[in-house]
């Protein structure tokens, strides 16, 4: 049998973490884990609810579906609803409180005890995972990662400039790694992929490449 590893994708907004995470997921039979999508969750419930309900985290209940696509809050499936604009312009400002952080921190670290994760965020192997067997850093320029975003937005339907797209990506990106508690940062034995200039299938070779090299028969 084959031993299993942990895999941490951390990087800024839009530089193709998900996208890439799942591929990797499949191909190696691993379970993928979008934490931005957990942060998303309770924004969204923030949103519904009110601020009160951060001192009252233990009734958020966040569960993905058996591909890792579809999120569940509280039985609800918000898969769509957490990328709404609203729920974008709000998560970082959320995401920032220390509340959050701990619960959704000891959440991911659970899933991850039995190994054969793929979890991808901002602090992955900086902070949740740091024993991580493969941390991988992904990092594209701001304009490629809004012109990536801005199809994938098209593709659902939303009407959305250029300009605002890019303006988001780098307002997120400053809260990101400007935050007090485990700021987007790139853990010093992280591997940098700056996939600017890199397919997608390019990108996922050399992680599947890196995985394999630590995955012993
Ligand atoms: O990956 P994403 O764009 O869906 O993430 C949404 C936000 O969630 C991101 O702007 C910051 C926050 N986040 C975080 O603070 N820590 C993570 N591990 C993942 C996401």
């Amino acid at each position: 049998m084959k031993n299993k590893i942990n895999i941490a994708i951390d990087g800024p907004a839009a530089a193709g973490k998900s996208t890439i995470s799942k591929r990797v997921a499949k191909k190696l039979g691993y379970i993928y884990i979008d934490t931005g999508a957990m942060y998303r969750a309770i924004t969204l419930h923030v949103i519904r609810h009110g601020d009160a309900v951060l001192d009252h985290l233990e009734d958020v209940d966040i569960r993905f579906g058996a591909s890792g696509t579809s999120v569940f809050l509280n039985g609800e499936d918000v898969s769509q609803d957490i990328r709404s604009q609203e729920v974008t312009q709000r998560v970082s400002e959320v995401s920032s409180q220390h509340q959050v952080r701990s619960y959704l921190v000891s959440m991911q670290r659970k899933i991850a005890e039995e190994k054969g994760v793929v979890m991808d965020g901002r602090d992955i192997g900086s902070t949740v995972l740091p024993e991580a067997e493969l941390k991988v850093y992904m990092k594209a320029s701001a304009e490629i990662r809004a012109k990536r975003r801005l199809e994938e937005e098209e593709a659902r339907g939303v009407r959305i400039d250029i300009g605002t797209l890019t303006e988001q990506i780098i307002r997120r990106d400053a809260l990101d790694m400007n935050r007090e508690i485990s700021p987007l940062v790139k853990a010093p034995d992280a591997v940098l992929l700056d996939s600017s200039h890199m397919s997608i299938d390019e990108v996922e070779d050399k992680i599947i490449k890196l995985a394999e090299g630590l995955i012993r028969s």
